[in-house]
């Protein structure tokens, strides 16, 4: 790995290491622009799902949300599936997805950030789901077999990789032919200027690594996936896109204001299906 990489997947790591300790003591401020996730917008986190969907999940699998959609209700999944969700965190999408393919089928979560990993195996405890199990490893280096999955999950998480080439070979090579990545990510609607890319922060804030939706398509067929869909769901205004800016350090940007008029309406929260031929 470069050093930029390295020090990406650092920042990731802490963002979100410190983010499950947060969760686990009852507050957080990750991907959300609110204080809890549990009182987020319509844009990230608990309030992307049914509240049919919350009835029955352990309270720390809600509050550790911290997607920006539902990969649940991309996925026709079916009995007896084998599903694999890149990036779990608190594992709200690996509990109902377990939920979806019942006790013939199974799902696995992957997650790099032993906090995480430590919370969603927590949370899988106390609903008392056996058919799951999470993985610590990364997006970039999966430890599953070729072909062992139906279907491939994520929930804003492919935007945070930094070599986002090797995560989407990655999902290619364990979906077995046929296979479907449903994924949510946060996509942009046009390239940042290129200061954006430097703050590691707003990188772990789900926004400056995030791919145009014209690169993420190239990507996805560079990996070989066929009937790729991107479709955005949702655009950032600048509010909200100062609201994920307030929880890092700007100290080092010269003209903040300036960048924040840059980056508003770029970011979408964005829906991305394609399939492996
Ligand atoms: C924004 S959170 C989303 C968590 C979860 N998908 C959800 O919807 O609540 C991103 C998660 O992805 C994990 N992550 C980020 N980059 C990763 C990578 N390259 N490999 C494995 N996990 C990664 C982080 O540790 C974190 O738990």
């Amino acid at each position: 790995m470069t050093t930029k990489a390295e020090q990406i997947r650092s920042q990731v790591r802490d963002h979100y290491g410190a983010a499950a300790r947060q969760v686990a003591e009852g507050s957080c401020n990750c991907c959300t622009p609110g204080p809890n996730p549990l009182d987020t917008t319509d844009s990230f986190g608990v309030g992307q799902y049914a509240e049919h969907q919350l009835a029955d999940l352990p309270a720390f699998a809600a509050a550790a949300s911290l997607g920006c959609g539902n990969p649940t209700m991309l996925a026709n999944m079916e009995a007896g599936q084998r599903v694999l969700d890149l990036g779990s965190g608190g594992g709200i999408d690996v509990l109902l997805s377990a939920k979806r393919v019942g006790p013939t089928g199974f799902v696995y979560g992957l997650d790099m950030t032993p906090e995480m990993v430590a919370l969603a195996r927590r949370n899988i405890a106390e609903a008392g789901v056996e058919n799951t199990e999470i993985l610590e490893g990364t997006l970039e280096d999966v430890p599953l077999p070729d072909g062992s999955v139906d279907v491939v999950i994520s929930n804003c998480v492919i935007n945070l990789s930094p070599d986002k080439g090797q995560a989407l070979a990655e999902a290619f090579r364990v979906l077995r032919p046929g296979g479907l990545f449903a994924v949510s990510d946060v996509v942009l609607s046009r390239p940042l200027p290129p200061v954006a890319h430097e703050l590691l922060g707003l990188w772990a804030g789900c926004v400056a690594g995030a791919l145009t939706t014209d690169e993420y398509q190239a990507m996805l067929t560079e990996a070989g996936f066929t009937d790729i869909e991107i479709v955005p769901t949702l655009v950032h205004d600048r509010a909200a896109v100062a609201a994920i800016a307030a929880s890092f350090d700007t100290s080092g940007l010269t003209d903040p204001e300036a960048l924040l008029d840059d980056v508003a309406g770029a970011v979408m929260n964005a829906f991305v299906r394609a399939r492996r031929p």
